[in-house]
């Protein structure tokens, strides 16, 4: 039965405040109690509810039963001493039961509100089953689409991935966390994890502190500031010191540059890595490193449980610390409303395919999509146009595999295919055939071909749904070769061969290789992995009910030896152009040295990528003009605009994204070729034009230079306006101290 303390603890006085009532709290508790608050177990650690009753835990992960958590909760705040409840964590990565498209393909959709809202859905229905807490969102900047945690993340871009994270942060957390389906947001890896060397999960990571804040720390600083709960420190080693021990990181940036108030908990097991690593000759003395650097909360291992208590008492780390500590974790839980109400009520109903939910999924999937080929629009496809539709692949009828990596909630058999939707929509009207093709998107055997090729050699149109399967990308599932994988470059050519015109839909975890079939397939939609609803959000593209609008988040490249390859490059002192670039085939043997252009080229690929950063095909087509500044001359600390004409010129009533990107041309140090700083969704009706009016102050085109100080620098920008990385709509403006000309507004804009 609860204790006296506890019902002191439940029955604050409406006058104490948060941080009384953290205080509270704290004076009333042991040390083992405190160091109980800072340890995370697992849902299947022995003795559980024993270690519970015992205050010895703070949080548990992976429990996701509802009458499980309550009793977990019950037992937590009636049968321990002090009655502290639970933070009941799970990897709430892309949807609960309802799936959305993976992390990557949202970030596809550059929508704020679509973002905001799968996280919104997401943290309704795992709040429904008393899960308080989520590790998301990903935030690590991601330039290597061999690493496959690629999937989980927003992209290769600082902005994108800033504005991304902060919608998911809020679709989490809502507008207070105490609301009951409001959960705590965790920013992860803190910091780097995305530069892995090699692509290779868990690797060592060396970025220089300049890159390190102008690129990989940005999307951390924005949704710190937009007031995300908690922190995960990366498993990674960052220049020499593996984030889980790095007090430079935790304490010097984290905490007293930024001054964040939230708590950071370790990765799985990442305390006693640090022996791995080789930082720390012991658990012991990796439980000091963890600690002394500002990891509050020990996420599944046990050695803060074991070692803390001694390491106090050898005063190697200070009580002051440890109150610190589980001051952060106490607040957050009396945030979240814990103390009031720490159960879950089955309020709203939790079977799967709650119909709003399933709506937004195949809206999600199909913002998320992006059309990379349209030969002579093939596509939309009219369901009178054509009589006979060959379905291929592994991938078209697989309700698992659509779902993608880190799906641990959601249920295959919930899934509408694409073989399904599709029946579905043509119903007696187009004869459908189905042929898998290959067992699996890995196979690298024939044996399904003969099927696959004659049902193709029959239709009007081949259809092949190909990519990876889930188990291709996620944490630890990083590939050396990133082409479709298997067999699955001879099916097309074997399909292609028939001469039946191929639309291939692509699901898949990161960008792939895609330059050898790209002339072999008349179409290409890539769907990432799309969730619950992909196969109605792909049909509803193909017949055209929706206009594809998504826009890559991430540089496709041509080859695998290109990466990494990311919009955002510095120019160098020889870049590549189109008027140097020599291709090796045109050089006779032993051609002199200076005949290979000396710039900063492969001598066997084109120094382009094969689909560039903000990329995205529509079914109608977009002409941009007009590009102007508000002002060319722009003092420091104004604000200022820059603006252009879209007009749609096909016939399609149709989305486009809208994109503004600068060039600051010199500075203190090099800065990236282009830089996203705005983007707009706009729709235009077939034949309609907008002027897009991009409002900028100086502040965002500040940058850490040399001496690490955030400043924007005086001096020439270019800026651009298009549909894409690549666009060739350019303007200038100069930044200066003092404005040379009258302030003026060009008045079409205003
Ligand atoms: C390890 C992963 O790196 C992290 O992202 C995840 O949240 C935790 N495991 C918990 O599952």
């Amino acid at each position: 039965m609860p204790s006296n303390t506890y019902q002191q603890l439940h029955s604050k006085p409406p006058c104490l405040d948060k941080n009384a009532q953290t205080s509270y709290i704290l004076s009333q508790m042991t040390l083992k109690e405190k160091i109980g608050q800072m340890s995370q177990c697992n849902n299947d650690a022995e003795n559980l509810h024993t270690a519970i009753k015992n205050g010895r835990v703070g949080s548990v992960i992976n429990e996701v039963d509802q009458d499980t958590i309550n009793e977990l909760q019950r037992i937590a705040t009636q049968e321990t001493r002090l009655g502290i409840p639970l933070l009941i964590g799970r990897d709430v990565i892309h949807g609960f039961n309802t799936i959305f498209p993976i992390p990557l393909g949202q970030a596809a959709s550059w929508s704020t509100d679509m973002v905001e809202l799968c996280a919104k859905i997401a943290a309704v229905e795992s709040a429904n089953s008393g899960i308080n807490w989520t590790f998301a969102p990903m935030l690590d900047i991601s330039r290597d689409p061999r690493w496959g945690r690629i999937a989980e993340s927003l992209g290769e871009d600082p902005f994108l991935c800033s504005t991304l994270g902060t919608a998911m942060v809020k679709g989490f957390q809502g507008d207070k966390l105490s609301d009951s389906y409001s959960i705590a947001a965790c920013a992860k890896h803190f910091a780097g994890y995305g530069a892995s060397e090699s692509g290779r999960d868990y690797n060592t990571t060396n970025i220089p502190e300049n890159e390190l804040r102008n690129v990989y720390l940005p999307p951390f600083k924005a949704v710190a500031d937009a007031g995300v709960s908690t922190f995960m420190a990366s498993f990674s080693d960052l220049n020499g010191v593996p984030a889980t021990g790095n007090k430079w990181l935790l304490n010097d940036i984290l905490r007293t540059e930024w001054q964040y108030p939230g708590f950071v908990v370790s990765d799985w097991g990442a305390i006693p890595q640090l022996v791995t690593h080789g930082l720390a000759e012991d658990e012991k003395a990796a439980s000091f490193e963890a600690c002394d650097a500002g990891i509050d909360m020990e996420m599944a291992t046990d050695n803060y449980a074991e070692h803390l208590a001694s390491l106090i008492e050898s005063k190697k780390i200070s009580l002051e610390q440890i109150d610190a500590s589980v001051s952060r974790i106490l607040k957050l839980k009396i945030d979240l409303g814990l103390f009031e109400l720490p159960f879950a009520e089955p309020t709203i109903p939790t079977e799967h395919l709650n119909s709003f939910h399933s709506a937004v999924a195949k809206q999600a999937a199909i913002k998320s999509c992006v059309l990379l080929k349209n030969n002579q629009q093939i596509l939309p496809l009219s369901k009178a146009a054509i009589d006979s539709l060959a379905v291929i692949g592994p991938l078209a009828d697989d309700g698992y595999e659509q779902l993608g990596t880190w799906a641990f909630d959601g249920k295959a058999e919930h899934s509408i295919t694409c073989l399904k939707a599709i029946k579905d929509y043509v119903e007696d009207s187009v004869e459908i055939k189905f042929a898998v093709g290959m067992e699996t998107s890995r196979c690298n055997h024939h044996d399904d071909f003969d099927e696959a090729v004659n049902i193709a050699s029959a239709a009007d149109l081949a259809l092949m749904v190909l990519g990876e399967e889930a188990i291709l990308s996620g944490e630890a599932h990083c590939r050396s070769n990133i082409n479709l994988p298997g067999c699955q470059e001879a099916l097309i050519n074997a399909i292609y061969d028939t001469g039946t015109p191929i639309i291939l839909i692509i699901m898949a975890g990161r960008p792939l290789t895609l330059e050898k079939i790209l002339p072999k397939v008349d179409a290409i939609l890539y769907a990432w992995h799309p969730g619950t609803m992909g196969g109605p959000a792909i049909t509803e593209l193909l017949f055209g009910q929706e206009c594809p609008s998504g826009k890559l988040p991430v540089t496709f490249p041509r080859t695998v030896g290109q990466i990494p390859l990311y919009y955002g490059q510095k120019n160098t002192g020889r870049p590549a152009s189109e008027a140097t670039f020599v291709d090796i085939n045109s050089i006779k043997v032993r051609a002199p040295q200076t005949s290979l252009g000396m710039t900063s080229t492969h001598l066997d690929t084109h120094f382009s990528p094969l689909f560039p950063f903000g990329f995205g095909l529509s079914y109608s087509q977009f002409e941009y003009k007009n590009i102007k500044v508000s002002k060319y001359s722009v003092t420091l600390g104004e604000s200022f605009k820059v603006a252009a004409t879209i007009s749609n010129i096909g016939k399609f009533d149709a989305e486009e994204i809208v994109q503004l990107y600068i060039r600051d041309l010199v500075g203190s140090v090099t800065r990236p070729v282009k830089e996203l700083k705005g983007f707009q969704h706009i729709h235009l009706k077939a034949g309609e034009s907008k002027n897009v009016v991009f409002n900028l102050h100086t502040d965002a085109l500040s940058f850490y230079g040399r001496h690490m100080e955030l400043t924007t620098e005086t001096g020439l920008f270019h800026a651009w306006i298009g549909g894409s990385s690549d666009t060739e709509l350019k303007t200038e403006f100069e930044v200066s101290m003092q404005s040379e000309e009258p302030q003026e507004f060009f008045s079409k804009y205003k």
